[in-house]
């Protein structure tokens, strides 16, 4: 073992790089879970629902991909489109029949706040979820239903607090049918994942920590399938952005077979640096799965490497999220090997900063 693999196995190297404790949010999850799921049953909406044409989640960033877990979990199921609104304006279709779900965790996230404001000009029905800021202070002003979740954490490290309490909302306004057992054997297998991915699983052991180190110095481009995964190797874009700080790309099958691959035919030695991350499930259609095989094969030569990562559980929602955990460890324990605390997100509070001074 060298120099910087020896860090995932110490607690006191740990301890001195990870030093606001995203390693422990992140291995406590499956409780954060448990507890929005209390947050979500406790939630009172009693809505005449027959009306409802659209369901639409504001959310951006960590507070975002809420709503795209939601999107890809309902697809099979709601008759109603999920929409997820990432910008400023909301699509016209957005009406008096469209249910808002406006998610911001700080609840001062502009682009959220815009969309709350048309979303209200439109006459649509709003709940609001949120830790506080202006979006608590518009929701309550205006009677609204707030779903409150609690403060102090980086919104990427609360999906739990974030996502439960939606489904489990759509569930009791009789939108969908109830998620009790899905969120139930969720949770389960997060708690099993958490022991066999957490910090005290030495590295020989502890798949997390042994891919966190084949991806050291590599750019990670991560590809998951339309309807499922795909959403996951978002999030795990997204958590080697912002935990690892390094770049990272995702891409869907089979889209990605129409144009990305032949993407890496040239530049070889750059090439080099990326590694490709397949998320696979047993239950993707026959086609994908020949898709990503013959994939597999013939890019085996023109990448750093490829690795496999298999979805565990049965339904939709257990599946996205055992894979989505192994990509906050993985990105979490990559911090670990830069030496890089994961918590701040020093560019992103920049950002906001310049752009609250105009
Ligand atoms: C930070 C993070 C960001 C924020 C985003 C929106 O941990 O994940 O992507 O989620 O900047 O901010 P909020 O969630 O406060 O609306």
């Amino acid at each position: 073992m060298n120099s910087s693999e020896n860090i995932l196995d110490s607690f006191e190297l740990i301890k001195s790089i990870d030093k606001s404790g995203m390693l422990s949010v992140v291995e406590k999850f499956p409780t954060q879970c448990k507890e929005a799921a209390k947050i979500g049953d406790s939630i009172k909406i009693s809505w005449d629902c027959s009306s409802l044409r659209s369901v639409i989640v504001l959310g951006m960033g960590g507070s975002g991909i809420g709503g795209d877990i939601l999107k890809t979990v309902l697809a099979d199921e709601l008759n109603l489109p999920v929409f997820v609104n990432k910008t400023y304006q909301l699509p016209a279709f957005v009406n008096n029949e469209s249910l808002v779900f406006a998610v911001s965790y700080s609840g001062n996230t502009e682009e959220t706040l815009s969309g709350f404001d048309e979303a209200r000009a439109r006459k649509a029905r709003i709940v609001a979820v949120t830790s506080g800021g202006e979006l608590k202070e518009k929701a309550e002003k205006l009677n609204y239903p707030i779903v409150k979740i609690p403060a102090g954490f980086q919104p990427r490290a609360v999906l739990g607090y974030l996502f439960f309490p939606v489904i489990i909302a759509l569930a009791k306004i009789g939108l969908i049918k109830d998620k009790s057992d899905d969120i139930h054997q969720t949770i389960e297998l997060l708690d099993e994942l958490s022991k066999n991915y957490s910090s005290s699983n030495p590295l020989d052991k502890n798949k997390a920590k042994q891919l966190a180190v084949d991806l050291f110095n590599q750019i990670p481009v991560i590809y998951g399938s339309d309807g499922l995964t795909d959403v996951s190797a978002l999030r795990w874009k997204c958590q080697f952005n912002e935990n690892s700080k390094i770049p990272a790309f995702n891409h869907i099958f089979p889209e990605l077979n129409h144009n990305e691959i032949v993407g890496w035919e040239r530049l070889k030695e750059l090439n080099e640096k990326f590694s490709l991350i397949f998320l696979r499930d047993e239950s993707d259609h026959s086609r994908l799965i020949k898709r990503m095989d013959v994939t597999k094969e013939l890019l085996a030569d023109s990448v750093g490497n490829i690795y496999e990562v298999w979805t565990k559980g049965k339904s939709k929602l257990t599946k996205i999220f055992s894979s989505i955990y192994l990509g906050d460890f993985i990105s979490v324990y990559l911090a670990l090997l830069y030496k890089v605390d994961p918590t701040p997100v020093e560019r992103i509070t920049l950002l906001k900063n310049r752009l609250s001074e105009t």
